[in-house]
Formats: C-alpha cells, sequence, structure tokens
C-alpha cells in the first residue's frame, strides 16, 4: 500500500516547496493523527513538534471541527459573498474575529490562504491611496529574510533569493530593509533599523511610499525576534511619512504568541492585520479604521470594491473556524500556548544551550527557533552545501520527530497548543539525540578527509 501511494505521488503530484529530484524526497504518507502525534502508512509515530506549517493550533483529530464542517455542508455547502450575500457562520465569525481583534480594527474580508491576505492587502493599499488622489504612493517596503507567500505580491514581498529566482519576482514597487537579527548584527540597535527604514523612504520619496510589512516575529526567516523598541521606533517613522503598517500574522495569529494577536504582544498599531492558518482552512486580512474611514467617505467613488474570490467567507470554512475557535476559548489554549512556550524555551535552553551545534535560541510565545552554527565562539555560520538544518530536521523525522528547518541554519519547533510538559520532553531529548548524532557524523567526516 505504501509503495503503491508512494509511486502513485511521486508519478503525479506537483509538490510545493520540494526538490523535484525525487531521490532527495523519499517518501512518506500520513495516514493519521491524533493529537500532537502523527501516524505514517508504516504504522510509524512521529511528534509533530512543528504543528504541520505552525497551523494546527488545536492538535489533529478534533471531531468537533469535522461534524460543524459536515452539517455545514449538509444544510448549505456554498453561498458566494459578492453582492452582500452572506451566511449564518460567516456573519457570526465576523463578529467573533472583531471581538478579538484591537478596537480599532474595523472590518474582515475573507479569501482562501495567507499569500492571497498579502495581496488583497497589496491591491487594498493601492486602492485606497489611489481613493485619496495619491496617485504616486504605491511602493511597498518589506525586510530581507521576511516571508509574506508565494503569490505576485506576496512573493515579491518575500525577502528570500529562492522565492525570487527563475520567478521574476520581485516586481517594482517592492522594496527591502535587513532584517533585525541581533545574533550576527549585535552592534546594531533599534535606531539603526528605524534610521535605514528612514533613509530609503527618503531615498525613494515619501510621496511614493505606500505601506511597510513586517510579521511581528519573522518566523521562516529563522524566527527572529524583534522587541517593542523595535516596533515603536520604526511606528514612528512611518507616522512621520504616513506609511501604513500592515502586520503579516499569518503565523502569530490566533495565539501562537500567547495572545490572540502579536500586534497586542508587541504593543503595535497596525492598520491592516492579515492572518490566516491559526484560524483553520480560511485566511483573512483585516482592515483597520483609517482605511475603513476612507472607504465610507469615498463610497459613491467606490461604488463596487472589485475584489474577491469564489470561496470568500466559504460557510463550512466559517464553520470550521467558529468550532476551532471554541475550542481555543474552551480549553483556554492562547494562555496555554504563552504557557507551554516558556516550558519549552526553559527545557530548549537547559537541554540545548551548551551543544557544540547551538549558537542562539530564540523564542517568542510558543515559536522556538535555534540556530545551527559551525563555531560558537566565533558565530561563524556552516557554509550552505552542509545544509545543516536540513540534516538535522531530516534526522528528526528518522527518529520520529516533525520539526522544520529555516533560513540561516535554523531548526525550529511550534507543536500544537496543546503540547503536555511530557511531550516537550519527549520532543527535546529526540532533538539533542539528533543534535548528536549529526554531530559524530560530521566530525566523522572531517576526519576522514
Ligand atoms: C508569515 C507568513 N505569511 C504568509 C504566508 C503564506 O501563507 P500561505 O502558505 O497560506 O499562502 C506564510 C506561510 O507560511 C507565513 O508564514
Amino acid at each position: 500500500m505504501t509503495m503503491m501511494l508512494a509511486k502513485l505521488d511521486q508519478a503525479h503530484h506537483f509538490h510545493p516547496f520540494t526538490d523535484i529530484r525525487p531521490e532527495m524526497n523519499p517518501p512518506l504518507v500520513m495516514v493519521a493523527g491524533e493529537g500532537c502525534v502523527l501516524q505514517d502508512s508504516n504504522g510509524q509515530s512521529y511528534l509533530d513538534g512543528a504543528a504541520g506549517l505552525w497551523c494546527v493550533n488545536v492538535g489533529y483529530g478534533r471531531s468537533e471541527i469535522a461534524r460543524a464542517v459536515e452539517e455545514q455542508i449538509r444544510s448549505l455547502a456554498f453561498v458566494q459573498s459578492f453582492n452582500g450575500m452572506t451566511n449564518e457562520p460567516v456573519a457570526k465569525l465576523s463578529a467573533r474575529i472583531m471581538a478579538k481583534a484591537p478596537d480599532h480594527i474595523r472590518k474582515v474580508f475573507f479569501g482562501n490562504s495567507g499569500s492571497d491576505a498579502i495581496d488583497s492587502a497589496v491591491k487594498l493599499i493601492w486602492f485606497y491611496n489611489n481613493l485619496l488622489g495619491c496617485s504616486a504612493k504605491k511602493k511597498i517596503i518589506a525586510r530581507q529574510r521576511g516571508y509574506h507567500g508565494v503569490t505576485v505580491a506576496g512573493g515579491s514581498l518575500t525577502g528570500l533569493p529562492n522565492v525570487h529566482r527563475l520567478f521574476d519576482l520581485p516586481i517594482d514597487r517592492m522594496l527591502h530593509v535587513s532584517a533585525p537579527d541581533s545574533y550576527h548584527s549585535p552592534e546594531r540597535d533599534v535606531a539603526s533599523y528605524a534610521a535605514e527604514l528612514e533613509e530609503l523612504i527618503l531615498r525613494e520619496g515619501p510621496e511614493t511610499i505606500a505601506a511597510f510589512f513586517a510579521e511581528p516575529v519573522m518566523a521562516t526567516g529563522g524566527v527572529l525576534t524583534p522587541n517593542k523598541e523595535y516596533y515603536a521606533a520604526i511606528a514612528e517613522v512611518l507616522d512621520r511619512y504616513d506609511v501604513l503598517l500592515v502586520l503579516d500574522e499569518v503565523v502569530t495569529g490566533f495565539g501562537r504568541l500567547g495572545t490572540w494577536f502579536g500586534c497586542q504582544y508587541f504593543d503595535i498599531k497596525p492598520d491592516i492585520i492579515c492572518t490566516a492558518k491559526g484560524l483553520t482552512s480560511s485566511y483573512l486580512p483585516m482592515v483597520g479604521e483609517k482605511i475603513w474611514n476612507v472607504m465610507e467617505d469615498k463610497r459613491d467613488t467606490v461604488a463596487v470594491y472589485s475584489h474577491g474570490f469564489t470561496t470568500s467567507g466559504h460557510p463550512a470554512a466559517a464553520a470550521a473556524a467558529l468550532a476551532n475557535l471554541d475550542i481555543i476559548e474552551r480549553e483556554g489554549l492562547v494562555e496555554r500556548a504563552g504557557r507551554q512556550g516558556a516550558v519549552l524555551a526553559k527545557r530548549l535552553t537547559e537541554s540545548c544551550a551548551n551543544h557544540p551545534l547551538v549558537g542562539d535560541i530564540r523564542t517568542c510565545g510558543l515559536l522556538a527557533g535555534i540556530e545551527l552554527i559551525e563555531d560558537k565562539a566565533s558565530r561563524k555560520k556552516f557554509p550552505d552545501s552542509i545544509a545543516i538544518a536540513t540534516r538535522v530536521v531530516q534526522q528528526a523525522r528518522n527518529n520520529g520527530l516533525l520539526i522544520r528547518g529555516l533560513v540561516g541554519n535554523v531548526a525550529a519547533f511550534s507543536p500544537p497548543f496543546i503540547v503536555s510538559d511530557e511531550e516537550i520532553d519527549e520532543m527535546i531529548s529526540r532533538f539533542v539525540h539528533v543534535l548528536d548524532m549529526v554531530e559524530h557524523d560530521m566530525r566523522s567526516a572531517r576526519l576522514n578527509v
């Protein structure tokens, strides 16, 4: 069975973010999930230290969500959201999301993924500036190492060369500043990042800069965790030049930092919040009052806002999201994410900080990145050819642990919010074992040179 499925998949499935050489991707067919544990078709179990792609926050096997989706599909499988048509779950969900979001956030727009949330935000910003008659104010600034998805606008804002190379990205109008990296650039203070942003705005002309996009914690870029002072300094520059702030909360939204949104954790006031994963299959950019007020003022000019997707506000997705929020609230999972994040941080530090491969451990809420380093003392990075994070992730998989390998030689944990202390201990014990194995292999390889 396993071989048959693996063959079918290898022959026909065009995988995202996957090396297209089949020998680089040993087939792994997953068949079941419960809590934090996944099972493959050979009966082998895996502790999911990553919650899928930082998204299965309430854990696997929640029949409550399955029932909600089934009931909704049986009673009403689809309703379009164009021209004011709506449905019960999405109307209730919109109100419920607004109750969690900061007070100045006024409206929620539904789509299908994190990437199209970003594209929807970009188009809304261009639309908004056209309404205001600021037809030159269209450029958008993001950060190197940031990840904002892969669509044409989102992929352009992503600050990773592999997402640009051979795809003709970034498109023009998209600019990047440095990522805040206190480990490799300890000499840079908050003021220097704010000054770099200001210089770029002045060089390009403030009348051309529309918005700044940022993840509260840079996830894919290596779990880079700036502080409140950084965001306060950035916000001051943005205010000075009337530049909108968009927070990409695709990873941090709906509880991962121990607050409903990352903007509440860092005390930031964004004009738009983009989010996706944590609300289950739907996604949503949320629009702040600054933009919504202009839309309302110009309602006669706007007439129809000609943007949206067939499945925007899908009733079954909204039903899944409502059931998911029920679970998060009933089980106090946002607070639990904060608590278990502290446990994860403490245990990682105790068990890994002195390991020769570990340079830096960065944590924020239930999100942890462990930077793997060739030389601890000088902070010398491994050459890309070693692909150290890939080795560790692969070896972890062989040892029944799923974690993620990120940009900058970082291995990352972002388990479901329900993760127990015992599961955290087991994940870390397997991780340390894997680090020992990889280090041993590399030492032997060096001796054999
Ligand atoms: C911060 C951030 N923004 C956007 C995205 C894109 O989301 P999607 O894969 O749903 O398009 C991701 C995906 O990991 C992400 O981490």
